[in-house]
């Protein structure tokens, strides 16, 4: 039956190709304009180059199974879909891979013995936690050039949602709790990317901040935190950069499928943003073909038969009207037209892996996070050699997370393969037991979908196989460092048991492992080798130095010790609140949502297996720093946090507002310390309250130093725009900076502020007027 309408389709496309081509002059893509291609298109050419080509997954109900057709199908084997080929008018098909980490492809190909290995590269929080734009750009041109030279046309990334939550499953792809930090980090990957001539693809658009139900789940918003909080990363990143495409969400907000939210990707996005690209869905995402072309999702992908035989329909019975989906095809061959595929580019399946991987190690120490450092434990004193290694993740560590995030790298460097290159050693017995306990218990996992996050391996209790060992440790070796690793993906939202908490037996090991160290006067290292927060509050105070290292990518060992050692002094900023308990986090009440309609018990398609549901963001704008400020509460590690090896102060700061549409800032800052280093700098601004309540300050600006010297001295500029200063009013459908006294924070976090000032708005500033959508739903509609 499928195979039956996919060769009718085929079929179709091929015969009307011929009638058109024999009347003569085709026109092509590339020599004729778009629009005279569109013309000479037939209804079934234009419906099948709106939607990809299909995707073979295991699990999936027939309805989501698309043909693939021939010369299209595994072009770039593992990438995540390909669009339609029409030779006879000039166009391509495209190829689209993932992901934000590092290009995701398959390393292997059947019958070849050549491999197709991609870098991984540190995950995205990782990447913004460096708070440095030219890095993270180095690092999208890094990607970009393996996307290119591996024959992919658009990369699937960056993934930029909020980290409302830190129980959201796929918070290690994305960036911050901020919008800000969020939409620059993003702008410079994109930049970087696109310097290749291949394309991004800036992603969910908007507010897929967790996973459970995450295709069907309702969001229920109001129009000031969608404006400020969920929308203006995208808004930042768009207008900074210019993606070639965005990919819509899956979720649905305030009643309407995203992908068939024309308030969202026409009114906003190309209307009031001035985006030029092509918008695609998210992998199956949506449910109304017609709705999701009206609304301007061009591109539905991977493609189904149920889409095309819709679409075609509708077309006809002109429910679909056609100039809509011409507009549609239009954006489509406009980004095709810049591709390296429409441009015949002839890829070497051979890019620089080896360049890319020094500039993953580098990336990788850039983000980490020195949370504490007491007695100056770190670096590493010059004497020592001899490593104490605890922890199943300091034998079994986690470059990424799973999922479409994921990267099929060559090699991984292990921490005791990285401490050995800079000339450390570790015992190798407590090292052969973790390995064996680790191989053990995974082998005992079942094989599952490598798609999906394995069960998790816990952490081998020392104290009971080996009681005397860590004592011997702590007689034999000179520091020890134990390190804690937590892995997430997609399709699943993280736990608040082993997960966010540590476990009993990572307590007790911490314990046990600080006490016989002390008892000798040597120190202990805690290494979190996590892709989100996690509680740190209840053990903080055990151990000398806790290192936040993320999930640093494939040169994770090389990474970690050129922090220890100090080759690299960390730089990192936390880019979200480490709450003291979960429970102070403002989201933690509606997390991840309520369920309105139980799962039918035999579905198994992962796909549509999600049950009907809803979320209410309560907390509006009070999401992570601006809430635990204002409420004035009490953070393990506050947004912004990070320590260096040196120190830094903050001369001066002038602020200067010579006219109404800049703000000039200028902050000096000097290493006063004894190593050269880096300073990411801060600049917040509290707005007056006025009509509107507002935070006590927010993150508006930021930049990192060069490696300034000891003695070295900076001076960062800042230029703040209205925009900047302003709040969304949702009754005036404006972004309003209201009058009267602003203040401006210089900090090197957001709760130890160096520098202040202030200036004075004399009148309220209607900064931008917009239109009044994505309204609040005033009933709970539930599923459609
Ligand atoms: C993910 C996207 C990804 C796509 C293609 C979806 O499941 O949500 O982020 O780009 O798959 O792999």
């Amino acid at each position: 039956m499928q195979k039956k309408f996919s060769f009718t389709w085929l079929t179709t496309l091929l015969i009307s190709g011929q009638c058109l081509a024999q009347g003569g002059a085709v026109p092509q893509l590339g020599k004729q304009s778009i629009q005279s291609v569109i013309a000479a298109m037939t209804p079934e050419e234009k419906v099948s180059l709106v939607m990809g080509t299909g995707m073979h997954f295991p699990g999936l109900s027939e309805d989501k199974k698309a043909p693939v057709v021939g010369e299209v199908n595994g072009r770039v084997p593992g990438a995540a879909g390909t669009t339609f080929a029409i030779p006879r008018l000039g166009i391509p098909s495209i190829v689209l891979a993932d992901g934000p980490a590092g290009l995701r492809i398959q390393p292997h190909r059947p019958d070849d013995t050549a491999t197709y290995f991609a870098t991984a590269f540190p995950i995205g929080t990782a990447l913004a936690s460096s708070w440095d734009t030219d890095l993270v750009k180095q690092v999208g041109a890094a990607i970009g050039n393996e996307a290119k030279e591996y024959g992919v046309d658009i990369l699937l990334a960056p993934a930029l949602n909020n980290q409302r939550n830190p129980l959201g499953g796929r918070g290690f792809e994305y960036y911050s709790e901020d919008p800000v930090i969020s939409g620059h980090i993003a702008a410079a990957y994109v930049n970087g990317v696109q310097s290749n001539g291949v394309g991004t693809s800036i992603k969910h658009f908007a507010l897929n901040n967790h996973e459970t139900n995450r295709n069907v789940i309702n969001i229920k918003v109001d129009q000031r935190p969608i404006r400020e909080i969920y929308l203006r990363g995208f808004q930042i990143a768009t207008q900074k950069s210019k993606p070639w495409t965005v990919m819509s969400s899956y979720n649905k907000i305030n009643g309407t499928y995203a992908s068939e939210n024309h308030d969202l990707l026409s009114t906003i996005l190309r209307d009031e943003w001035a985006f030029k690209g092509m918008v695609m869905s998210d992998w199956f995402g949506g449910q109304d073909a017609v709705a999701q072309m009206k609304a301007g999702n061009d591109l539905l992908m991977p493609g189904t038969d149920f889409q095309h035989k819709t679409l075609l329909t509708a077309l006809q019975n002109k429910t679909l009207p056609a100039d809509t989906l011409d507009n549609n095809v239009a954006r489509i061959l406009e980004t095709i037209v810049q591709t390296p595929s429409f441009k015949k580019y002839a890829y070497s399946n051979h890019p620089n892996l080896t360049a890319n991987a020094q500039i993953s190690r580098m990336a990788a120490s850039e983000g980490m996070v020195l949370l504490k450092n007491t007695m100056q434990t770190l670096p590493f004193n010059v004497d020592i050699k001899k490593v104490a290694l605890f922890g199943n993740a300091a034998y079994d560590l986690v470059k990424g997370g799973t999922g479409s995030g994921d990267v099929h790298a060559a090699t991984i460097i292990s921490l005791p393969e990285g401490l050995a290159q800079a000339g450390y050693s570790v015992d190798e017995h407590v090292k052969g037991m973790y390995s064996q306990y680790i191989t053990d218990i995974k082998s005992k996992h079942p094989a599952g979908n490598p798609f999906l996050l394995p069960p998790p391996v816990l952490e081998l209790d020392l104290k009971t196989v080996a009681p005397q060992l860590i004592a011997q440790m702590a007689d034999e070796q000179q520091i020890a460092i134990v390190a804690l690793g937590r892995n997430s993906g997609e399709f699943a939202d993280r736990h608040l048991d082993a997960d966010f908490n540590l476990t009993e037996v990572e307590k007790q090991l911490l314990q046990d492992v600080a006490q016989a160290f002390h008892a000798k006067n040597k120190k202990v290292v805690v290494v979190l080798n996590v892709g989100g927060v996690i509680e740190t509050a209840s053990w903080r105070d055990i151990p000398d130095a806790i290192l936040l290292t993320w999930l640093p990518g494939q040169e994770a060992g090389h990474a970690i010790v050129d922090i220890l050692k100090g080759k690299v002094n960390p730089s990192g900023k936390l880019t979200m609140t480490f709450p003291m308990q979960y429970t102070d986090e403002p989201s933690s009440g509606n997390f991840p949502g309520t369920v309105l309609i139980p799962k039918d018990p035999n579905n198994h398609d992962f796909t549509s297996g999600d049950q009907a549901a809803e979320i209410e963001y309560t907390d509006g704008i009070g999401v992570g720093y601006r809430y635990f400020d204002k409420a004035k509460i009490a953070t393990a590690y506050p947004f912004g946090h990070g320590l260096s090896y040196t120190d830094f102060t903050y001369d001066d700061i002038r602020v200067t507002s010579p006219h109404l549409g800049q703000v000039d800032i200028d902050v000096n800052v000097t290493n006063s310390g004894r190593t050269a280093g880096k300073e990411v700098v801060q600049i917040y601004v509290g707005a007056p309250k006025g009509k509107l309540a507002k935070p006590i300050k927010e993150l508006r600006a930021f930049a990192k130093t060069k490696l300034l010297q000891a003695g070295e001295k900076q001076t960062l500029h800042f230029a703040l725009k209205p925009m900047d200063l302003s709040s969304f009013d949702p009754d005036r459908s404006s972004w309003v900076a209201e009058q009267g006294n602003y203040t401006v924070y210089a900090g090197t976090s957001s709760q130890d502020i160096r520098k202040t000032a202030n200036f004075t708005l004399n009148q309220e500033l209607i900064v931008e007027k917009v239109h009044p959508v994505l309204q609040p739903q005033n009933a709970v509609e539930g599923s459609k």
